[in-house]
C-alpha cells in the first residue's frame, strides 16, 4: 500500500457559483486530489461538465500544494461513452489522471494506450455489478483502480456495503501484481465509514457531499484523516 491516504473531494457537490474558490478552500482544508465527475447523459443518466472546466481550473491547481507540498492532481473520472476523444480532450485540458469504465469503450486496451500516449496516468472504474476479470489482461498498465460504491450518476447516495468485499478482492490483485496502483473508492464515503473502506484495502477516497455539504471543510477532512490514522 502506498505510504499515505489520498482524500479526493468531488467537485460534483461543490458550489459552482464559486468553483475556483471552492477548489482553493478544499485544498487549504487538506485535500490531496480534485476529483472531476464527468457525465454525458448517455453512459449515465446525468450531464455534468466538459474539458473547459478542467482548463479553467488547471492554472489554479498548478499553483496549489497539498499538505506534503505535492502538486494537486486533477483526477478525472469519465462516466462517458465512447471514451477516447473526450479522454484526449481532458488530457490536453490538463488532467493528470483519467479513469474510465471498461464497459464504456469498444477496446479497453486501446483506450488505455490512448490516455497514456497523452502522458496522462490511467485508471479503470468498476460499477457495482461490473466483474473484475478485465484486470487479468490489463492490470499491469494501470496507475489506478476505482471501485464505485454507488451506481454512477449522482452524488449524495448511500454506500453499498457489498463494495467492501470487492475492494478486498481488488487489493489482493494489486498486491499480487506488485505495482504501485492506487485503489480509489467513490460513492457514499463519510467520516463514519472511511476507516472500514481503508481496512478493506482502499488508499484513495472520493467524497463529494460529505465534504462540500458541510460548512467547515477542514473539520471534515481532519475527521476523515483521524479515522484513517
Ligand atoms: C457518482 C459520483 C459520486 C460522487 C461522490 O457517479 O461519482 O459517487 O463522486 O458523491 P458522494 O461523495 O456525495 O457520494
Ligand atoms: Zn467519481
Amino acid at each position: 500500500m502506498p505510504d499515505q491516504f489520498i482524500i479526493a473531494p468531488s467537485i460534483l457537490s461543490a458550489d459552482f457559483t464559486k468553483l475556483g474558490e471552492e477548489v482553493k478552500n478544499v485544498v487549504a482544508a487538506g485535500a490531496d486530489w480534485i476529483h472531476f465527475d464527468v457525465m454525458d447523459h448517455h453512459y449515465v443518466p446525468n450531464l455534468t461538465f466538459g474539458p473547459m472546466i478542467c482548463e479553467s481550473l488547471k492554472p489554479l491547481t498548478k499553483n496549489l500544494r497539498n499538505k506534503n507540498n505535492e502538486s494537486i492532481l486533477i483526477d478525472v473520472h469519465l462516466m462517458v461513452s465512447p471514451v477516447d476523444a473526450l479522454a484526449v480532450s481532458f488530457a490536453k485540458a490538463g488532467a493528470d489522471l483519467i479513469s474510465f469504465h471498461p464497459d464504456a469503450t469498444q477496446h479497453v486496451h486501446r483506450t488505455i494506450q490512448t490516455i497514456k500516449a497523452q502522458d496522462c496516468k490511467v485508471g479503470l472504474v468498476f460499477n457495482p455489478a461490473q466483474p473484475l476479470d478485465v484486470l487479468d489482461e490489463v492490470i499491469d498498465e494501470l496507475d489506478l483502480i476505482l471501485i464505485m460504491s454507488v451506481n454512477p450518476g449522482f452524488g449524495g447516495q448511500s454506500f453499498i456495503p457489498a463494495s467492501l468485499n470487492k475492494i478486498e478482492r481488488v487489493r489482493r490483485r494489486i498486491d499480487s501484481c506488485g505495482k504501485p496502483i492506487r485503489l480509489e473508492v467513490d460513492g457514499g464515503i463519510k467520516v463514519d465509514n472511511i476507516r472500514q473502506v481503508a481496512d478493506a484495502g482502499a488508499d484513495a477516497f472520493v467524497a463529494g457531499s460529505a465534504i462540500f455539504g458541510q460548512p467547515d471543510y477542514k473539520s471534515v477532512i481532519s475527521q476523515m484523516r483521524k479515522a484513517l490514522s
